[in-house]
């Protein structure tokens, strides 16, 4: 870590703390359950459920306050917490989920406010990240509204070094939707980067916003598989591309919910939850938690999957493991079961880069993580019926 600051022509050269998000981040994040109707009770009870839900002990880490949570500046410029949502102020709050052993972060904007029209860190960037690591944060999300004619590299590039400077490991989560193709620079400066825009919890929708629009599951997932952008090469230990957080367990059904956590983890995505974890039924608390699963998201090689085969609403994502091992994904995106019959002999074998599957060479055991049992080799066809909209998820082991 290197940081130069002169005052007379200013020269940041920003680097960032290269010890953090290893593997893809996991926590929660408020606003796709809450938005704006967030306060300090909410992320304390937040808090207690990530923990007697068991999603601590699954890995979930971060508690992250998104939008909303900001009442002014005060004279000298320090941004201050609505007093009536979070009364006992940030330092508290912080202390709070510290003491349940989890992380906390926050959300600001690089613009002069909030897509919610609060006050952003335009201008006032190193006066936050101080305050920030002041309160004890560990995790922003900076956004991209209101940005006017600003560079967003630089901008990135000015908060990463105030985040530096703050002497705080804070994790830096860029969210400029994919508009300046941050995959080429955010890894210098962030840990995580949204390559697209705002996700909504239906499988195959848009949503009109005015000027903008959200997008559903598939839809998302579509995106990041833009042949031409080839996203997953970009992604690897402590720089991940993000197609935003979680639905599962909002207005999906137990199916969708599967699928899109099992998705979201072939591509190695952050895993950050988005449903109100105090009231979740057993079935998506057991999606959120499969350990299985997230072994595939945390996988130590940090590979994205990439899609191996596309027969339209059947599609196979296949994401390198470490050891040699294979997550392998069969995604039935249509309203009707599937019938699948894959014969592994006689498939194409798999030469990415590095790593290698010669399927006529190796035999490997094959482990249904929903399932939670083994179910043969590679030896013999795969025949099984994928529910609608679900998946089945397969790790080879040798
Ligand atoms: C943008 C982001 C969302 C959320 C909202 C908050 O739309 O992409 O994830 O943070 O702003 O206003």
């Amino acid at each position: 870590m290197f940081i130069i600051l002169s005052f007379l022509g200013i020269s940041i050269n920003a680097q960032k703390n290269e010890n953090l998000a290893k593997t893809p981040p996991m926590g929660w994040n408020s606003w796709n359950r809450f938005g704006c109707n967030i306060n300090e009770q909410i992320i304390k009870e937040m808090a207690d459920a990530m923990v007697s839900t068991g999603m601590k002990d699954a890995g979930y880490e971060y508690i992250n306050i998104d939008d909303c949570w900001q009442g002014g500046r005060d004279s000298l410029g320090f941004i201050y917490p609505d007093p009536k949502r979070f009364p006992s102020g940030m330092k508290a709050l912080a202390d709070y989920v510290h003491s349940k052993g989890l992380k906390i972060g926050i959300y600001s904007d690089a613009g002069w406010k909030t897509c919610g029209g609060y006050p952003g860190s335009r201008g006032y960037e190193f006066q936050d990240a101080l305050t920030y690591a002041d309160w004890g944060i560990d995790y922003l999300k900076y956004d991209w509204c209101n940005t006017d004619n600003l560079l967003a590299e630089e901008a990135y590039k000015t908060m990463a070094a105030a985040l530096v400077a703050s002497g705080r490991p804070i994790v830096f989560s860029i969210c400029e939707w994919g508009n300046n193709k941050p995959w080429l620079w955010g890894a210098k400066y962030g840990h995580l980067w949204r390559t697209t825009g705002d996700i909504v919890d239906c499988w195959d929708c848009e949503l009109g916003h005015g000027s903008w629009v959200s997008n559903g599951i598939l839809r998302i997932l579509d995106m990041q598989m833009d042949k031409n952008l080839n996203l997953r090469q970009y992604a690897g230990p402590g720089h991940w591309n993000d197609p935003d957080m979680l639905e599962v367990g909002n207005r999906l059904t137990v199916n969708e919910s599967r699928a899109h956590f099992s998705l979201w983890c072939m591509l190695a995505a952050p895993l950050i939850a988005g449903n109100d974890l105090r009231n979740m039924s057993n079935e998506i608390k057991e999606i959120l938690t499969n350990k299985e699963m997230i072994a595939i998201d945390q996988d130590t090689l940090g590979v994205q999957c990439f899609r191996w085969f596309d027969y339209g609403d059947l599609q196979i994502f296949a994401k390198p493991l470490a050891g040699g091992e294979l997550a392998v994904c069969f995604l039935n995106r249509s309203n009707v079961p599937k019938n699948i019959n894959f014969d592994w002999k006689d498939t194409e074998n798999i030469y990415d880069g590095k790593y290698v599957y010669e399927f006529n060479k190796t035999t490997f055991k094959l482990r249904d993580v929903w399932a939670k049992k083994f179910v043969g080799t590679t030896d013999k066809p795969f025949i099984a019926t994928i529910p609608p909209r679900d998946v089945i998820v397969l790790r080879l082991t040798k």
